[in-house]
């Protein structure tokens, strides 16, 4: 297979040896530090427990850091670490002002803050925006028949004829003594919070300038100024473009955001704020720093990494276009405003190491992933290959995304060096492969994934071309290829990469392309050589090379 070098240069509309224009464009908004930033996500229960209960914990979480900075990360995000039931794994909040119990206390958590600012690490927390959980007082007090301060926090549809006839909602009846159903935003425990409807229509429906939905919103500007002014850095939104109802294009959630989003940096510029929208044009334009591709919304994602025939496949795989076609066309759209992150996987679907694929496969999905544009999302323990585990019975309203959320692999003493509780005390069992990859292991074998992940990262720290913003150039992309070859530019400084996911060799001719060596940075089953005004890779079944060029 041969393809030649013709380059789409796409990007910061920088060419060879201009300068970047990034510091002289007015519609950046994001804070300077995402440009280089790789984030880190930790689900809590799940990545190192202190005090021996079987769950994981802030103070776990602390003692892991070290481990953190040598990683060479940039900033975390815990999935929902609030005062909870715990029936969706805390994306039911029951009291947005405190750190549940079972993870420590609000001061672990400044404390955390603290120590992580100590590392050059920042932290960010999950703010469950649209909904809480049937606990939390406000929604005890709304179901009051009764009128009261927060008779107006849900939505609540009158229970006349047709209330609910033909509306794209759901609906969950009977929960009160109050007359009418509550409007329930993924799981029925969890009640919408009322930020109005873009066009009432009916008379139950408010207006998104109504008291009630104004209210709503003023206590999440609240609830962030809260945490941000003990430390913390930002937040990633959780269905960020479910606030305002029945809102075609979300265009009032996208003003909704904006005004939010105006008056918390007003007091806090650096925040970092993430979307999980899954279509940055519009996340982006709502004001958001980041949005993720992800398993739903604009589509790409799934092509890329988790259907059976998405590219990165050994056997049967697609070809790169599937996934690359949206994606530039988001980033088109989103150019200089905001980022995008193709993440290595996170708390909702399979991990990048499961359905026949090894270490050796998320190599060259981790070169891919930290050679991208935008900001990479590393979940917990895909740096060392960690498994979905299938058949696991359903954990905290999981179902088939438990297998995803089994207990950090640190080294190869009893609980994995997870936990000092029973076996049968964890909050979910650990993978039972014999050979179930750990840090420890991976940390000491220079030829690792860990250490692969980790060289990456270091090489994506030291230079501009392979950070967020640095120019992409994906080299031409035929048919029949089941490799890709891309460049990454930034001033004087560029590289090459070349990915061969699948089982089969291949060859790469890219004309007009030299490499300042043949000697890659990182490289696994790639040969380059020089060849008239060109260079010529062979490459190796299941590979990768990154030429400085
Ligand atoms: C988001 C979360 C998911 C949660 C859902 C409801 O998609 O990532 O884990 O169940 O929202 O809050
Ligand atoms: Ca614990």
């Amino acid at each position: 297979m041969v393809c030649t070098g013709r380059v789409y240069a796409v990007g910061t509309g920088e060419h060879r040896g201009r300068p970047p224009r990034r510091q002289a464009d007015a519609r950046r908004h994001y804070p300077d530090w995402l440009d280089r930033a790789v984030f880190y996500q930790v689900y809590p229960p799940s990545f190192r427990d202190h005090n021996g209960d079987g769950i994981g914990d802030i103070p776990g979480i602390i003692q892991s850091l070290d481990y953190l900075q040598w990683l060479g990360i940039d900033a975390l995000w815990l999935n929902p670490c609030f005062v909870s039931p715990f029936r969706d794994g805390g994306y039911d909040v029951a009291d947005y002002y405190r750190i549940a119990p079972r993870y420590g206390t609000n001061r672990d958590l400044y404390r955390l803050c603290r120590e992580a600012h100590r590392r050059q690490i920042r932290v960010c927390l999950d703010l469950v925006a649209g909904h809480t959980s049937t606990d939390h007082p406000w929604f005890k007090a709304s179901c009051q028949p009764r009128r009261n301060k927060y008779s107006d926090r849900y939505i609540w549809a009158s229970s006349g004829p047709n209330a609910e006839a033909g509306m794209p909602l759901s609906f969950v009846r009977g929960h009160a003594e109050r007359d009418g159903s509550y409007v329930a935003n993924f799981f029925y425990f969890q009640p919408a919070l009322n930020y109005g409807f873009a066009k009432p229509t009916q008379s139950w429906q408010q207006p998104i300038d109504a008291p009630g939905p104004l209210e709503t919103r003023r206590e999440l500007v609240k609830i962030m100024l809260y945490w941000l002014g003990h430390g913390v850095d930002g937040f990633r939104v959780d269905m960020a473009s479910s606030l305002v109802k029945m809102d075609p294009g979300h265009r009032e959630t996208i003003e909704l955001w904006r005004d939010i989003g105006q008056r918390v940096r007003a007091m806090f510029p650096d925040m970092a704020l993430i979307a999980e929208w899954g279509n940055p044009e519009e996340s982006i334009a709502a004001g958001f720093d980041i949005d993720f591709m992800f398993h739903f919304g604009v589509g790409g994602y799934p092509d890329l990494m988790l259907n059976d025939d998405c590219f990165f496949r050994r056997h049967g795989g697609g070809k790169i276009r599937a996934f690359l076609e949206p994606y530039l066309e988001q980033a088109a759209k989103t150019n200089h405003k905001g980022l995008i992150s193709i993440p290595s996987a996170n708390h909702d679907i399979k991990r990048p190491c499961a359905d026949g694929r090894t270490a050796k496969d998320l190599k060259v999905i981790f070169t891919f992933l930290l050679t991208w544009p935008g900001v990479p999302f590393i979940y917990y323990g895909d740096e060392i290959g960690m498994r979905y585990v299938s058949g696991l019975a359903s954990k905290e309203g999981g179902y088939g995304r438990t297998g995803t959320r089994t207990p950090m692999q640190w080294d190869d003493g009893p609980n994995a060096g997870f936990s000092d509780a029973a076996k049968d005390q964890l909050y979910l069992p650990l993978d039972p492969h014999r050979n179930r990859p750990d840090v420890q292991k991976q940390a000491s074998d220079a030829s690792s994934l860990l250490n692969h992940v980790r060289g990456l990262i270091a090489l994506r720290r030291r230079s501009p071309a392979l950070q967020a913003i640095g120019t992409l150039m994906p080299l031409q992309v035929n048919d029949n290829d089941r490799h890709f070859a891309y460049m990454r530019q930034s001033g004087n400084e560029r590289f090459l990469i070349v990915l061969n996911p699948s089982a089969e060799p291949c060859l790469v001719r890219l004309n007009g392309i030299r490499p300042a060596g043949t000697s890659p940075q990182i490289c696994h089953g790639a040969q380059a050589r020089v060849e008239g005004d060109g260079v010529q890779i062979r490459m190796a079944g299941v590979s990768y090379g990154v030429f400085k060029v």
